[in-house]
């Protein structure tokens, strides 16, 4: 299994200052958890981890090397010959496949169900534990996904679980599509629940809160309330321990 590259990592802070975070936002499609988790890292100078991007990455190397998202075998040796990492371009991570970037490649809608549907794979989780896991281990992190604060990072400095009812997920969803990916609304919402059905009633790593997450409903919040109640947790969190 190859090491994930990132270009991402941040100096280590000087005694006095603020504990450097690692901070988790887990929930499902259409919460905001993108949205949110960019501001919030740009906010405390972070990185942001985009680790849906990372199962987007594996599906997009197995459907061009033609391996079914159930063969095991077939996506074992994929990920055992796989390098994964973020390369900074200005404010932004790219996300570098084998030295290409795949980060406009991997947002079709075909992508988004196959790496639902990989993600339910073991091996292919056990490959991005140990991906994940490398790119936190300096803080200074916000990790978007679904089993942040469950598997990959359970002792993280701060948990979030960012919530919000299917119909202003599926809405919201719907409005950032572009012209030319237009479907009806009631078939994202279709799409929405079916990869939330996928991703919460999987036996590995489901889509969970953590027990010690802080729930968050979007529903009626925007994201500026959202945001300030995270940054109130996240700077007491992060005042050094006398
Ligand atoms: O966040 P996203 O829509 O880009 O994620 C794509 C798929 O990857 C999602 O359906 C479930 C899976 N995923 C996961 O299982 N665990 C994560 N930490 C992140 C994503």
């Amino acid at each position: 299994m190859t090491a994930p590259t990132t270009e991402a990592s941040k100096t280590s802070e000087p005694a006095g200052a603020d504990r450097p975070l690692l901070i988790t936002i887990d929930g499902p499609a259409g919460a905001g958890k993108t949205t949110i988790s960019r501001m919030l890292a740009a906010r405390l100078d972070y990185d942001y981890i985009d680790t849906g991007a990372l199962y987007r990455a594996v599906a997009l190397a197995a459907t061009e090397a033609g391996i079914a998202g159930d063969d095991d075998d077939g996506l074992a040796k994929l990920c055992s010959a796989l390098t994964l990492g973020f390369r900074r371009q200005g404010d932004t991570l790219r996300l570098i496949s084998n030295g290409r970037d795949v980060s406009d490649l991997i947002r079709t809608p075909e992508l988004t169900m196959q790496a639902s549907a990989i993600s339910a794979r073991p091996v292919v989780r056990l490959y991005l534990l140990t991906v994940q896991r490398e790119l936190g281990a300096n803080k200074k992190a916000v990790f978007e996904g679904r089993d942040m604060g469950t598997v990959v990072f359970p002792e993280a400095d701060v948990k979030f679980f960012l919530d919000a009812d299917l119909e202003i997920r599926a809405k919201r969803r719907f409005n950032e599509l572009r012209a030319d990916e237009r479907v009806a609304l009631s078939e994202v919402q279709r799409q929405m629940a079916e990869r939330d059905r996928n991703d919460s009633t999987r036996t590995l790593a489901p889509l969970k809160p953590a027990q010690d997450a802080i729930r968050i409903d979007s529903t009626v919040m925007n994201r500026e309330t959202v945001l300030r109640r995270m940054l109130t947790v996240v700077s007491a969190a992060a005042k050094p321990s006398k």
